[in-house]
């Protein structure tokens, strides 16, 4: 579109100079016949006719280098940029109007340039952040969920823990009573009251977990800087042939304000984490304890994590592994409890215990309790 208007434009000019100096070399050619009669009007019209060529000719060139080749190289650059190519600039240096123009047409590109790059990269910053903020959504959904899950499974725990826990403590008690009344002779009526001792026994040890988990137990609070606990709850299990071939990493920061805490109850929480790391590792690898300082909504928070190299959780068992009795460990190995009462303690705390895991690169679980 462009281009053809140049060209017509040139088109028009060219024939409009031509037919100019057609008509000045009549005129000269008409005054010098006047002068010179003696000169042929023939040889004048052939001259003048040659010399309003040759200037046209000319005049034609300077028109072209001049206008119209740096016109067409501005067309060609604003061809490109419609259809996007944003590289291309005008070299063209002259100080004239043409020069000037291009000089804005590049000054144009660039600003366009930036700005493109400017939108892109706030679209793209947008993006991430739209994700980032959808998955955070996402975590904090699934968070409530096992949350709102784990509280109504508490109080139906509470429920049943406490309702057989009476009768419970009615059969041992009066198997005890039955044991003493049997005849030394009678080893099998003795051997079976103990079968039914142990067992009642057993069922009683998870009531007692149940309760944890139901945050139903008594604690009994004090001041605890939670370094030293991890530090005390280290010397226990390091001797246990569990830990042997495990290392460890201990990162703690020096200065961790104190806590107020029921000591054996969050260290209960610390074994529990340990045990179940050691036999995710089967006794072998790396756990690694750190501690360090959080803030949420103005409340500060103690934090720990407890990370290691085994084998990780699956998606589908992540949101579980706080329930109780949910175990993957073969029958007789797990209760199932361990973390369900672990949930328990940390949840009367006023603190959170959460879970991150990646399968075939490790678990870390964080505790985070409030400042004292
Ligand atoms: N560090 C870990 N790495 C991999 N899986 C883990 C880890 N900790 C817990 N789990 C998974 O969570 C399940 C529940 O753990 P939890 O401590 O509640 O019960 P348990 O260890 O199976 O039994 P219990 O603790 O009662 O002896 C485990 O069976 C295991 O599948
Ligand atoms: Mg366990």
């Amino acid at each position: 579109m462009h281009k053809k208007s140049l060209s017509s434009l040139a088109g028009k000019l060219i024939p409009a100079i031509g037919s100019m100096m057609f008509i000045m070399g009549l005129l000269f050619a008409y005054a010098f016949n006047k002068q010179h009669p003696e000169v042929g009007l023939f040889e004048l019209f052939l001259y003048g006719g040659s010399f309003v060529v040759l200037i046209s000719f000319f005049l034609c060139l300077i028109l072209y280098f001049i206008v119209t080749k740096p016109l067409s190289y501005l067309v060609d650059a604003m061809n490109r940029l419609s259809k996007g190519d944003m590289e291309y600039r005008v070299d063209i240096k002259t100080k004239d109007e043409i020069g000037i123009l291009s000089h804005s047409f590049n000054s144009m590109v660039d600003e366009l340039q930036q700005y493109k790059e400017k939108m892109e990269n706030w679209t793209r910053s947008l993006e991430e952040e739209v994700q980032k903020k959808t998955s955070e959504i996402y975590k904090a959904q699934e968070q409530l969920i096992n949350t709102e899950k784990l509280a109504s499974l508490g109080r139906m725990a509470a429920g049943v823990a406490h309702e057989i826990n009476s009768p419970l403590t009615g059969i041992v008690t009066f198997a005890h009573l039955m044991l003493k009344r049997v005849p030394p002779g009678n080893a099998e009526d003795i051997e079976d009251l103990n079968v039914i001792i142990s067992q009642a026994e057993r069922c009683s040890t998870i009531i007692k977990g149940l309760l944890g988990f139901s945050r139903r137990t008594a604690s009994e609070k004090t001041r605890v800087n939670l370094n030293t606990l991890v530090e005390n709850t280290l010397n226990l299990v390091k001797n246990q042939s569990k830990f042997h071939n495990i290392a460890f990493d201990i990162q703690l920061v020096p200065a961790l304000p104190e806590v107020v805490i029921d000591p054996n109850q969050v260290q209960q929480v610390f074994l529990n984490l340990l045990i179940n790391a050691a036999d995710a590792m089967e006794e072998r690898g790396k756990i690694t304890i750190s501690s360090g300082m959080a803030e949420e909504e103005g409340i500060r928070f103690a934090r720990l994590a407890f990370a290691d190299t085994g084998p990780g959780i699956s998606r589908e068992n992540l949101g579980k592994i706080f329930e109780p009795f949910f175990t993957t460990k073969p029958a007789g190995k797990g209760t199932g409890l361990g973390l369900a009462v672990s949930y328990g303690i940390i949840e009367k705390h006023g603190g959170q215990i959460q879970v991150e895991s990646e399968e075939g690169k490790g678990t870390t679980f964080f505790i985070k309790l409030p400042l004292a």
